[in-house]
């Protein structure tokens, strides 16, 4: 027997795993500290009460003998996948519904969609990144490639077609910086992708936050992308969903290689490797779906876009500089005084009891740079915000 010895380039832990674990230890040696946690970006609100109302009907179909479901299908419920398709149309993205894929999440299918390409492809990824995109390309020991993100390209890098890659890594509104591309700059990548032949995997969790028109929601939304694009999306961020678990990754069929069809390998490979999310958390997707949906949905996206007024205001009143905020809830600073992006991390811990993630965890360009998650509840964010001023003025 072998292990693949691919693992030995990645990190011993998650970024998010080495936070927790820092705070942990923090925590057990200063029980009397009240931590505020601004680091991972997960949500704290409780599902709506539309999603909750269909997630008790469900669960009372699953004890009824006439309503009970057993497996279903796996790439999703007809009812889930046509309220998707719709949540597209009104942006004027028309998809089939064999090329919506249900999934428990973004995460799963951005390291998992690996499985239908060739260990031989060329990833570019920008540098700094959700470290998924890397660490799953180190596993599988594809050779990797980085695009600069940095201050001077508004932490948006553009296509430079002297490099060959044939897999892109695109997150718009991205995590960690939450910079956003506007059409018209993704259409550049859309060219370059359909000029090399490359495939762009487009991860759109935080769509959800774009107010702005000439922003994408969607890699679908440029001329072009349904012949180079997969599109992976969550309702964690959207919804609530971190615990619940419930995304989908859209396959376009017009992605065809020497005869191969993305969509058709895709399906096989779920099909073999996956047996479908819960019935009753895509009713509870689906209920996201509804008017009521919606209209609860949009209040709990208006409070976290609250909080990163409050996170941003406060660093622009110390003259820190930022990015993010606007259309994401994530907000990437540079850190004060020079530091490096894990003494930030340590000094904030230690003197504010305030914890962020480190920019250096999303790669070489993130070094120097911090990150805080708008997710937290009001009165967290409120008095983090209040104990870094403080700290940070002193
Ligand atoms: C983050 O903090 O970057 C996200 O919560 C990670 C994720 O969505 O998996």
């Amino acid at each position: 027997m072998q292990l693949n010895t691919n693992y030995s380039n990645v990190n011993d832990s998650y970024l998010f795993s080495t936070v927790a674990k820092k705070v942990a230890a923090y925590q057990a040696a200063h029980p009397e500290k009240k931590v505020l946690r601004l680091g991972i970006g997960d949500v704290t609100l409780p599902l709506a009460p539309a999603v909750i109302a269909a997630l008790h009907a469900a669960v009372d179909e699953m004890g009824k003998k006439e309503t009970f479901r057993g497996y279903g299908p796996e790439q999703g419920y007809p009812f889930l996948k046509e309220a998707i398709a719709s949540y597209y149309a009104e942006r004027g993205v028309q998809l089939k519904n064999d090329e919506i894929f249900v999934s428990d999440g973004a995460k799963s299918d951005l390291g998992n969609i690996l499985d239908i390409f060739s260990k031989d492809n060329v990833v570019l990824v920008p540098d700094p990144v959700y470290p998924v995109y890397v660490d799953t390309n180190v596993m599988a020991g594809r050779k990797i490639i980085y695009a600069n993100a940095n201050a001077e390209n508004g932490f948006l890098p553009m296509p430079d077609y002297s490099v060959n890659a044939d897999i892109i890594y695109i997150c718009s509104p991205n995590n960690p910086t939450g910079a956003a591309y506007t059409k018209a700059q993704l259409k550049e990548w859309v060219n370059y992708a359909n000029a090399k032949g490359a495939i762009i995997l487009y991860d759109a969790a935080y769509e959800c936050f774009i107010k702005d028109d000439a922003l994408a929601r969607s890699i679908y939304q440029v001329e072009g992308a349904k012949t180079c694009a997969i599109e992976f999306c969550s309702f964690s961020k959207m919804a609530g969903f971190t615990g619940t678990r419930c995304g989908y990754t859209v396959v376009p069929e017009d992605i065809v290689k020497d005869g191969l069809s993305a969509n058709k390998m895709w399906l096989r490979r779920q099909t073999t490797k996956f047996n479908g999310v819960p019935y009753i958390v895509q009713r509870a997707a689906a209920a996201v779906f509804t008017p009521e949906g919606r209209e609860q949905i949009a209040q709990n996206l208006a409070y976290y876009e609250e909080n990163a007024k409050v996170i941003a205001g406060t660093l622009r009143a110390l003259g820190v500089w930022f990015t993010g905020g606007e259309h994401s809830p994530y907000i990437w600073f540079k850190c004060p005084n020079g530091m490096k992006s894990w003494e930030f991390f340590d000094y904030l811990l230690k003197e504010a009891q305030v914890v962020g993630t480190p920019g250096a965890g999303f790669g070489v360009n993130g070094e120097g740079f911090f990150r805080l998650t708008a997710f937290g509840s009001k009165e967290v964010t409120a008095e983090a915000m209040e104990r870094i001023k403080n700290l940070l003025s002193k």
